[in-house]
């Protein structure tokens, strides 16, 4: 994955322990990866831990102890200089910066350090007073960190919670209205937003105002299998098989089962194949354009047999990089991850939600939540007559299937190993922007 060099942006995470810093971090780094944006986190506990050693005391965070307060500055610095050399060297686009930096002063060094080599700094804060959130989070997150591995979880927290309020001795919260920044209030409730400019900034600062912590789960399901599928057919509307009704009507019984009282809604595709899966589900529902299946162009309503006869070209091109490959006349994974981001950004806002939509689509979406990488996301599998049940967690999410007993075609075809170049024939057009070529990876997804 490569991406323009002449954007660099530092996240800079500002606020106490507890508030969800590492967690947005990680979102962020999420969410622009998916989007083909050279994204990397920086953890200076991490770097911490590795100066320092593990398992210190809340004294150590005790801004008078002037040993530890050298070594946390010393991780500071070695994290800030591999960021630096990650832009330089790797190319990075975004780098996150996940530390407190919870005083003007250190503020002040770490901005001046990033703009003085060009790079933006969007300071971003976590501000939050509700004492649950807190705990739940020193109780998710804190207490499995390698600091308290071995350790008694209620004196871990104890000690977790006097950690803090060393920090709170010292801690400011951003007035600095010359820098460009975000604050999350008290997870969502508020949003105070300064002098926030440029197109990767606001998309990441949207972002942000998008995400909830309120539990959920999503589900995602194929359609029942279609006509189309019998046939060995990509593409086309067809209507389900009679083993695709069976499991139409077999789903009500089984999101009920691992549903229970909650709320759900359900969005499908606007095709056939997926309103028809949905027609005994008696919850609200959507129908999204943005979830159809991938458009195969000329090949729609072709076997993959036939393709390979017809086009041997661009079936050979597809297997050489299937993420990038765009079908003549119609669409690569690459188009779909762009086609699906607003489908993202509403799933990250609702709660329950059951998406009936297709093999490629899903995938899509499940390697933004399975945090897959380009190369693996087109062979991600996802069968037919199964519900995948994703429950974010703190850092991930936690990952159930539901087989539903109901026999369907295997429609999955495995990766190919690379063929010799030898065997490769150059297309005769360029491999940039032509249909049926294979897309410009050095930019990315998202067009910048
Ligand atoms: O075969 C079912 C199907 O949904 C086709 O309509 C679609 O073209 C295909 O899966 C996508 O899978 P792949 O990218 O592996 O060809």
């Amino acid at each position: 994955m490569a991406t323009k060099q002449d954007i660099r942006i530092a996240c800079v995470m500002v606020g106490l322990p507890a508030r969800g810093k590492t967690y947005i971090s990680t979102k962020i780094r999420r969410y622009l990866t998916w989007l083909g944006i050279k994204t990397q986190v920086f953890n200076v506990g991490s770097y911490r831990q590795r100066i320092a050693g593990l398992n210190k005391p809340h004294t150590f965070f005790d801004a008078n102890n002037s040993d530890a307060m050298n070594q946390r500055k010393e991780a500071a610095e070695a994290a800030l200089k591999d960021m630096i050399q990650w832009f330089d060297k790797d190319k990075g686009a975004v780098a996150i910066y996940d530390a407190t930096n919870g005083t003007r002063e250190r503020r002040a060094w770490v901005h001046k350090q990033f703009t003085a080599r060009g790079i933006e700094v969007l300071f971003i804060e976590s501000l939050c007073d509700d004492e649950k959130v807190i705990l739940d989070n020193i109780r998710d997150v804190k207490l499995s960190s390698p600091d308290y591995e071995g350790m008694n979880p209620d004196e871990a927290t104890k000690d977790f919670v006097e950690r803090i309020e060393h920090y709170k001795e010292f801690y400011e919260t951003i007035t600095e209205d010359d820098y460009t920044y975000i604050k999350l209030v008290d997870v969502g409730k508020q949003y105070i937003i300064n002098k926030v400019h440029g197109y990767l900034e606001s998309k990441i600062v949207y972002y942000l105002m998008n995400l909830h912590v309120r539990p959920k789960r999503i589900w995602f399901s194929r359609h029942g299998e279609s006509m189309f599928n019998l046939e060995d057919k990509i593409g086309g509307d067809a209507d389900l098989s009679p083993r695709g009704q069976m499991y139409a009507d077999s789903l009500p019984k089984l999101i009920e089962k691992h549903l229970g009282d909650r709320p759900l809604t359900v969005w499908t595709s606007s095709m056939k194949r997926t309103i028809q899966t949905a027609k005994n589900l008696q919850y609200p529902k959507k129908h999204w354009k943005a979830l159809d299946e991938l458009n195969t162009g000329v090949c729609d309503g072709m076997t993959y047999q036939e393709i390979e006869e017809q086009y041997p070209e661009d079936f050979a091109r597809r297997d050489e990089d299937k993420f990038n490959y765009r079908y003549r006349g119609g669409e690569s994974y690459r188009d779909l991850v762009l086609r699906l981001e607003p489908v993202i950004m509403e799933l990250e806002r609702h709660e329950n939600i059951l998406i009936i939509a297709h093999q490629a689509t899903i995938r899509c979406m499940y390697a933004y939540f399975m945090n897959l990488e380009h190369d693996e996301l087109p062979y991600a599998r996802i069968p037919l007559h199964t519900v995948i049940e994703l429950v974010p967690r703190a850092y991930g999410c936690e990952e159930k299937l539901y087989k539903v007993d109901i026999e369907a075609v295997d429609t999955y075809r495995p990766k190919v190993p690379p063929r010799a170049a030898k065997d490769m024939k150059e297309p005769e057009t360029s491999r940039i922007g032509a249909s049926g070529e294979i897309a410009d990876i050095s930019l990315p997804v998202l067009p910048l």
